[in-house]
């Protein structure tokens, strides 16, 4: 988002001045128009991930995950496999694992605000979102909150990892020449550390060393590796997907809520109010539970307008005109346009419409 800004006022731009389609480069459009995501991004959408996630992940076809797979077909048959993985009552029965982080980022807080030591908001944050992912993926957190140091050099090996994809991203097939030399060189990627860990657990897991009663990623995976349902290789990529996609996109989410929040203390008095009313009202656990959380109007807002205003994504999402071209957000564009995105970090929309009818939309229309 960053580097977004940067080129921008670089270039003399003012984002509030560039219509709802951008050509950012030969056959590389930025659209900022709420109706081509479902076109772009749907269920059974045609337009292929571009050439940029390529670099994400696996340079070999065999070792292609989620996030990295560009073929739509490839991409929806390993969905299907592990989907059962991520549903809303999977999700809901991780929640256990999540509050055990919750308490030690409570006590962090806590220590933190007896001894008036400073905060790093993002690092604390970081710390915790991989803590949280650890828990749930492979049954133990990182330790990164209690420690206050990466000794796995894990958050070193993801952010390298980033740098990388978003540099040889832009080179197409470039990534493909490199593995090979990686792989016939034997050089150390940063990702290493990352396999390391996930072979580490999977090792612990298969011959018992460490046990777990809990149903994790890991041991579901496991499971449907027994049943012949996954590769091996499924079981590391699924893996190393949440650990990489789902760490520092949590953290710079809360950390652009608390930010917001700090920003605008009336929005952070409102949402106060409404906690305490909640309390008032008995609505609200210790920790406090996804259900009682999503019927807090308020709390919702407060998270969409922060991911909104800064999202964890700081490329544009793109994706490739299948053939025979496509109209989108009106427009028409080629088939091979290999670069058309719905989202991008510097374009922002304004609502205009009135306070009210917002808040209808969110299904509360009795807010003022
Ligand atoms: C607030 C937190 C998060 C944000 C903002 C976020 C954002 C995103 C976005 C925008 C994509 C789509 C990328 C694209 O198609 O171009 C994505 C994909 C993905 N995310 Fe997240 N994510 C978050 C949390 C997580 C977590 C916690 C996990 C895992 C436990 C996760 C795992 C994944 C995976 C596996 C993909 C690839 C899915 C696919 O293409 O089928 N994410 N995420």
């Amino acid at each position: 988002m960053v580097s977004n800004h940067r080129l921008l006022s670089k270039h003399n731009f003012d984002p509030h001045m560039l219509g709802s389609i951008v050509r950012l480069a030969p056959g590389r459009y930025s659209l900022n128009e709420p109706t081509a995501s479902r076109t772009l991004y749907g269920h059974g959408t045609k337009f292929e991930k571009s050439s940029f996630y390529f670099a994400f992940g696996s340079p070999f076809p065999e070792g292609s995950d989620l996030f990295n797979e560009r073929s739509v077909a490839i991409h929806s048959g390993k969905r299907r496999r592990v989907a059962q993985l991520y549903s809303m009552s999977a999700l809901l029965s991780y929640e256990q694992y999540v509050d055990r982080q919750n308490a030690v980022l409570c006590e962090k807080l806590r220590s933190i605000s007896t001894s008036r030591s400073q905060i790093h908001v993002y690092k604390l944050m970081q710390a915790y979102a991989f803590d949280v992912i650890g828990e749930i993926t492979v049954g133990e957190s990182f330790g990164f909150m209690q420690k206050d140091y990466d000794d796995l050099g894990i958050l070193h090996a993801i952010h390298d990892g980033s740098v990388y994809g978003a540099r040889v991203g832009l080179l197409g097939n470039l990534h493909f020449y490199a593995g090979l030399l990686v792989r016939r060189l034997k050089i150390a990627i940063p990702f290493t550390a990352v396999l390391a860990f996930i072979n580490k657990n999977i090792e612990l897991r298969r011959t018992g060393q460490q046990t777990s009663d809990r149903a994790d990623f890991l041991s579901k995976l496991l499971q449907l590796k027994q049943a012949e349902k996954i590769e091996d290789v499924d079981v590391i990529t699924t893996l190393g997907a949440n650990i990489a996609a789902g760490s520092d996109t949590t953290a710079i989410s809360l950390s652009s809520i608390i930010r917001y929040l700090q920003l605008n203390p009336e929005c952070l008095t409102r949402l106060r109010a409404e906690m305490d009313d909640r309390l008032v009202q008995s609505k609200l656990s210790n920790p406090v539970k996804y259900q009682e959380a999503i019927e807090m109007p308020y709390l919702q807002a407060v998270i969409k307008e922060a991911i909104r205003l800064h999202p964890a994504t700081g490329q544009p999402l793109s994706r490739v005109v299948p053939a025979g071209g496509a109209t989108v957000a009106g427009r028409y564009f080629p088939a091979g346009v290999n670069s058309l995105s719905s989202t991008n970090s510097f374009a922002k929309r304004a609502d205009t419409r009135p306070v009210c009818c917002r808040y209808q939309s969110m299904g509360t229309a009795s807010q003022p």
